[in-house]
């Protein structure tokens, strides 16, 4: 039963109290920064980009910067126990702090965030050095994740002050044609969802875009609801889900237990080339859900003729959907640390805007025997 429905209205750019410019980065606590920088330049194809620590005066954490092309991952890790970052370790486990957006003045995207009702975070904070100013502000959203908005008009320097220019000439993985952020979805609690499309709609002047219920999103066992929410100009989406009854534990609920609370399920990353992009990853040791090669049986017949062939697609697991503009091919990973909590989309649109309901269910049966592996389904 197809019960999604799609509004679109577009947000006049003159009256959007909160124009964004994309998201600036993600920042993630870890364990080990260290060692995840690592594995995003090793597996992820992301170069080194900048580091603060001790060494350049910050004392009770460390943070590597690493990029390719538009995005930016920041891991960070804290020295000593006894602070906020190692209490979200310890809590969540690996996962991301903060989503931070772009924009041209992080103060006034301060004032009119929290003046509708967004829990303030950080207020606004000029950050300088020889380089320029960096501006940051900040809001709490769901759970213990975090809205940073960062003004860096007039800033040069590799990411910010506080940071210095890192690289090792000896080890420069090359990129694996990963280009920007596409969405971030969030996982809310039961009951969750609306309030958080409210929160959304009112303190950050997003629309709701697109709407799954749990007709559109079920197996046989379980079962979820999303809400899709974007900011005026189209460049920051965030889907947000929320667990619906179903025979079994939903993936919504596996990972509300194991990250203890709300927090972001997965960052897509977007691509040119899936094909090229995937096997890469592959090849680096990058892990992806498997659909069962039936899924491939009656493709053409449900999303129409398609640009790539059929084999590699299916040789990769890469997924398709289709909508009234276009198609989309996409792939999930694994969770990528070992609570089942964050994983990572390869997505790569021609012109569908959508967000691959077609592949919910073989997608979902896939978690399931997972969950299943885990014990947790
Ligand atoms: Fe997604």
């Amino acid at each position: 039963m197809n019960t999604a429905t799609t509004e679109k209205i577009a947000i006049n750019p003159a009256t959007d109290f909160l124009p964004l410019q994309g998201t600036d980065y993600v920042e993630f606590y870890v364990g080990n920064a260290k060692q995840a920088a690592h594995y995003y330049m090793s597996a992820f194809g992301f170069q080194a980009l900048a580091y603060a620590g001790p060494e350049t005066g910050m004392k009770d954490k460390v943070s590597y910067v690493v990029r390719q092309h538009k995005l930016t991952f920041v891991l960070t890790t804290p020295l000593r126990p006894d602070n906020e970052i190692a209490a979200h370790i310890y809590k969540h486990g690996d996962g991301v702090k903060f989503l931070a957006l772009k924009v041209d003045d992080a103060t006034s995207a301060w004032e009119e965030t929290t003046k509708r009702g967004g829990k303030s975070y950080m207020e606004p904070k000029h950050l300088d050095d020889a380089d320029g100013e960096v501006v940051l502000s900040g809001i709490h959203t769901y759970g213990d994740t975090v809205h940073l908005f960062v003004e860096r008009n007039n800033y040069t320097g590799p990411f910010m002050p506080g940071f210095r220019a890192w690289s090792n000439p000896h080890f420069a993985p090359k990129d694996a044609g990963l280009l920007y952020v596409d969405h971030c979805v969030g996982n809310v609690d039961w009951n969750g969802m609306n309030p958080w499309v409210k929160f959304y709609e009112d303190v950050m002047g997003f629309r709701n875009i697109l709407s799954f219920d749990d007709n559109d999103i079920s197996t046989e066992y379980s079962a979820l609801m999303s809400k899709v929410m974007s900011n005026g100009n189209g460049y920051v989406k965030f889907p947000i889900n929320e667990p619906a009854e179903g025979k079994k534990k939903s993936q919504v609920e596996e990972y509300l237990e194991f990250y203890k609370g709300e927090g972001v399920q997965h960052v897509a990353l977007a691509t040119k080339d899936i094909v090229g992009t995937v096997k890469d990853l592959k090849s680096r040791g990058v892990e992806f859900l498997q659909v069962p090669t039936s899924y491939y049986d009656d493709l053409l017949e449900r999303v129409g003729a398609i640009d790539e062939d059929l084999e590699p697609l299916k040789e990769l697991g890469i997924l398709v959907d289709s909508d009234e503009e276009g198609y989309l091919l996409q792939l999930f990973s694994k969770p990528v640390q070992d609570r089942p909590t964050l994983f990572f989309e390869i997505i790569q649109r021609k012109g569908a805007k959508s967000f691959g309901k077609g592949n919910f269910k073989a997608l979902f049966e896939a978690i399931e025997r997972e969950q299943a592996e885990r014990g947790n389904l």
